[in-house]
């Protein structure tokens, strides 16, 4: 058993929560978060920009890196997102491991370069060759059965450094994940949010099982992922390079956007976490799939 809980994000297990909460909408009660441990108060509700939560809707084209994970099927693409990714290498997508624990890679594909996920005409659609989880840690690489090139890949940090997590500095997270800390929605467009870093010690002060060594937390009261969000990537560019650096992934939270309940974020500088992957079975293969 891997040590992720998946249920509360899977696209099957949202379409339900969706269901559920349409049905009480109908009979006039009120919806309450679901999948959440926060329930907002009276005074979040309506509260213009809480809506990614607090983020905006991103052009087309945007963050070109960023990946959808999809259940295979007919539907809509909308309907069958479940988890976001990001490009690492032409054969590599990063994500959470708690999004695919339970997934084969025929069941699930992946669209590297889309904003708006019905709009089948954009990005590169590619099927999984294989899934590895991390043994330890909340990451997973998706191995595609074809390249995505003509795509810049995102950079990471250096492994083992925290320079670009210093607290308090600007990061980005993107996703399709929700946009409501009450009823679940599910955007069509990109949307992303910029979130203050917050340091090590205020997260463990929040999440007993944060582990600074793999772990970085962001956001703040109004900004955060959310449910959906999972797997896809939090970033910063860095003044005078061009590129973007990715620093988390989107893992968990005590509901989203809550008063000191940051999001926390597998920490992709980690070395901890890339050490033992390299030395993990599939450690030689990735590295070569990685470039390196
Ligand atoms: N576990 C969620 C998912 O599967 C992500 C939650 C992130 N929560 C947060 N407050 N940042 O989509």
């Amino acid at each position: 058993m891997h040590p992720f809980n998946a249920p509360a994000h899977r696209a099957a297990a949202r379409r339900s929560a969706s269901v559920a909460v349409a049905a009480g909408t109908v009979l006039g009660l009120v919806a309450v978060s679901v999948g959440t441990a926060h329930a907002a108060t009276a005074t979040d509700r309506g509260r213009p920009g809480v809506q990614i939560i607090g983020g905006v809707e991103k052009p087309n084209g945007s963050y070109p890196f960023m990946a959808a994970l999809l259940s295979k099927g007919k539907g809509n693409p909308r309907d069958r997102h479940f988890c976001g990714g990001s490009l690492l290498s032409p054969y590599l997508v990063m994500t959470a491991a708690h999004c695919v624990v339970d997934e084969k890679p025929k069941q699930m594909e992946t669209v590297v370069g889309r904003t708006v996920l019905s709009d089948k005409k954009q990005g590169h659609l590619r099927n999984v060759r294989t899934i590895t989880l991390h043994e330890d840690y909340d990451f997973a690489l998706l191995e595609l059965d074809k390249p995505v090139y003509g795509i810049a890949p995102v950079n990471l940090p250096t492994q083992g450094t925290d320079a670009l997590i210093r607290p308090g500095a600007k990061a980005t997270v993107a996703g399709w994940g929700n946009t409501d800390t009450e009823v679940p929605t599910h955007p069509d467009r990109l949307r992303a949010v910029d979130v203050p870093i917050v340091s090590h010690i205020e997260c463990k002060a929040s999440y007993p099982d944060y582990d600074k060594t793999v772990n970085v937390c962001a956001g703040v009261e109004g900004k955060d992922s959310c449910q959906g969000d999972s797997g896809g990537p939090l970033f910063r560019t860095l003044k005078g390079r061009k590129g973007v650096y990715q620093i988390g992934i989107v893992a968990y939270g005590d509901g989203c956007a809550a008063q000191g309940a940051p999001g926390v974020y597998t920490y992709t500088g980690s070395a901890k976490l890339w050490d033992t992957l390299w030395k993990s079975a599939d450690g030689k293969r990735l590295k070569r799939l990685l470039g390196r």
